[in-house]
């Protein structure tokens, strides 16, 4: 069956009638005893008026013996209110005279007596001559207060009932009512749907009210719920890209890895083709044209790499100049052929940052330029230069200018915002501009942002400046009489291994080369061994580079190790810090890169001949 009113309201009911009954009979007893005790002052009053009025003449009256006056005086008692009866004898013995009138016997009645006395004048003052007694009823006074009780009884009710019923329709009407409708809302609350908030329709009453706020909250918590189930789905898709960038990071670091050593053969038999040719035949300008080839194609597989990598950053002083002029060849090679691209890049300027985020930033900036450009032919300029600013701070400017569609005034405030987008879903994610300026304001810089619809857009990256390492001069501490050193080469790529060997003899090094590094741990251990310098390839199947340092080092720790490896990634910096290696050659490199490397090292260790 179905419920007539709420829960709610059939309690209320329930307490209003309890609480109506309840209070209608205390108050109807404290009525009642109001009107007894108005009633009982009432009979004092006339018990005063038979002291002070009747006794002394019934007393002359007793004194004369006249029968016909103390009876008119008895009868006169009488009449007044709730009087019954009335006596009056003589003492001693009221045998001697006595007159009464009215009944002796009444119900609810008390008796009272009052002292008559001689009168004055007869000169036997206080002298008792005899007694008045009267009877006193309550009987009409109850009948009164029982005939009152009913009409006192409902009309308190009555009064008691209609107030609470008034207050519990108010209470009805304005809360209850609304707390049900609010109860059904929250009840076909469906967050994934695009319901309007909730509206109670209130008549507009003076002041909000608790139903007004509770309102609010559920619209609010409903808000707040859809936000956060906003952000839960984005942050997951945002994690199902980081994973597919992370699982490409990594396929791209396998393939790069036989990517550099191919192209370090390449780059190898190059130099090696170079060094039987003099310098001014044309064989030897192929060669060399071949070589900035091959080294762009190596530059080209690092960038990749590191836009891949999801390492922690890895602040430090780099060259800023140096990595814009990296991206740009990067940015060459994906750029349409429609967009001209122009730079102006001032020289050797130095910044606190890692590389692979300033990368990023420049690819970001770019590629939203190139975008804005799409389907139609511009310019890109990239502009790197050192400015001061007024208070003497120095920081390096960067610039990105396109000639493209521009940013319209009304999303230039949104377009920091992750997943804020103009683009479909295949061109964009929204990520590029929030992940710039994450990586800029944690930097210490700041973004300026210059746009005419339809004309371009122009974003300024302000970086503070940092001061230039101090480069060590290789060649003033590397003595001719390094090149005396042995080398002890290990590399599981046999080819690459003989290729590495030719260069580092044509350098003038002594090399024995072994192909793997338990033969390696031989060779040290010979007696008349005399190594100076190891270099170890990483990726090796039966032990890697670093766990082979880690053994070499508990023997020898004097002999300097160098890592080669073509996989770019800060986690090799820790070995070097924990003194398991002690530097790095990335792959693919060239032949001076590679003498340089081995002259610092050797020198480092104090290597004398
Ligand atoms: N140079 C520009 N010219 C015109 N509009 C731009 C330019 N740079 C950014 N925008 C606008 O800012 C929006 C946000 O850029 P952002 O780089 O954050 O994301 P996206 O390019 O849309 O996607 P993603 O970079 O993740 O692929 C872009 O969708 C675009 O509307
Ligand atoms: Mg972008």
């Amino acid at each position: 069956m179905k419920q007539k009113f709420s829960p709610l309201v059939n309690k209320v009911l329930l307490f209003i009638i309890s609480i109506s009954v309840f209070f209608s009979i205390i108050t109807t007893a404290f009525q009642l005893y109001g009107e007894y005790k108005l009633s009982e002052q009432l009979l004092y009053k006339n018990i005063d008026h038979i002291e002070k009025s009747y006794v002394p003449t019934i007393s002359d009256s007793l004194f004369n013996l006249n029968n016909e006056k103390l009876l008119i005086e008895l009868n006169g008692i009488l009449k007044l209110d709730h009087l019954v009866y009335a006596s009056v004898y003589e003492t001693p013995d009221s045998a001697q005279f006595f007159l009464s009138t009215g009944s002796p016997k009444s119900a609810w009645s008390v008796k009272k007596t009052f002292a008559l006395f001689y009168p004055k004048s007869y000169g036997q003052g206080k002298q008792k001559l005899g007694e008045l007694t009267i009877r006193i009823s309550y009987e009409k006074i109850y009948k009164e207060l029982f005939q009152k009780l009913f009409i006192i009884l409902f009309s308190n009710i009555i009064t008691i009932f209609a107030i609470s019923l008034s207050i519990f329709l108010f209470i009805k009407n304005h809360v209850t009512r609304h707390l049900s409708q609010i109860a059904h809302y929250a009840n076909d609350l469906n967050l994934n749907e695009d319901k309007p908030p909730l509206s109670l329709h209130r008549k507009k009453i003076l002041f909000r009210d608790e139903v007004d706020e509770l309102c609010d909250s559920l619209n609010g918590l409903r808000l707040r719920i859809r936000q956060d189930i906003y952000s839960l789905k984005e942050s997951q898709e945002e994690m199902f890209r980081m994973q597919k960038l992370e699982s490409l990071g990594t396929m791209m670091s396998g393939i790069t890895h036989d990517f550099n050593n191919i192209m370090r053969s390449i780059m190898s038999y190059i130099e090696l083709g170079q060094s039987t040719c003099t310098p001014q035949s044309s064989t030897y300008e192929n060669l060399e044209n071949a070589i900035v080839a091959s080294n762009r194609a190596s530059e080209l597989i690092k960038q990749i790499l590191y836009f891949c990598k999801q390492d922690k950053p890895n602040i430090e002083i780099i060259n800023i100049s140096d990595a814009v002029l990296e991206t740009l060849s990067l940015i060459h090679a994906s750029c349409p052929s429609s967009i001209h691209i122009d730079s102006k890049i001032e020289k050797n300027l130095h910044i606190n940052a890692d590389k692979s985020q300033i990368i990023q930033v420049l690819l970001n900036l770019t590629t939203n330029s190139i975008h804005a450009m799409k389907g139609r032919t511009g310019n890109l300029f990239i502009e790197l230069k050192k400015i001061t600013q007024s208070h003497q701070a120095e920081y390096v400017s960067l610039d990105v200018t396109d000639t493209g569609h521009g940013i319209p005034l009304e999303i230039r405030k949104k377009i920091f915002d992750p997943f804020f987008t103009t683009k479909s879903n295949e061109e964009g994610t929204g990520l590029g501009l929030s992940v710039v300026h994450g990586i800029v304001t944690k930097l210490q810089g700041s973004i300026e942002l210059y746009s005419v619809v339809n004309h371009g857009a122009k974003f300024t990256i302000l970086l503070p400046m940092a001061v230039a390492p101090l480069k060590p001069n290789i060649s003033s501490f590397a003595p001719d009489k390094t090149k005396t050193a042995t080398i002890l080469l290990i590399d599981d790529e046999g080819e690459l291994g003989m290729l590495t060997t030719k260069t580092l003899t044509r350098l003038g090094y002594q090399v024995i080369f072994k192909a793997s590094p338990a033969d390696a741990l031989t060779e040290l251990d010979k007696p008349n061994s005399k190594i100076n310098l190891i270099i170890t390839d990483f990726t090796m199947p039966t032990m890697n580079g670093i766990d082979l340092a880690i053994q070499i080092k508990k023997k020898y720790p004097h002999i300097p190790i160098v890592l080669s490896t073509g996989i770019i990634s800060n986690s090799f910096q820790k070995y070097i810090q924990d003194k398991i290696i002690d530097d790095i050659l990335q792959k693919p490199y060239r032949k001076n890169e590679l003498s340089n490397l081995i002259e610092k090292n050797l020198q480092k260790f104090s290597y004398n001949i």
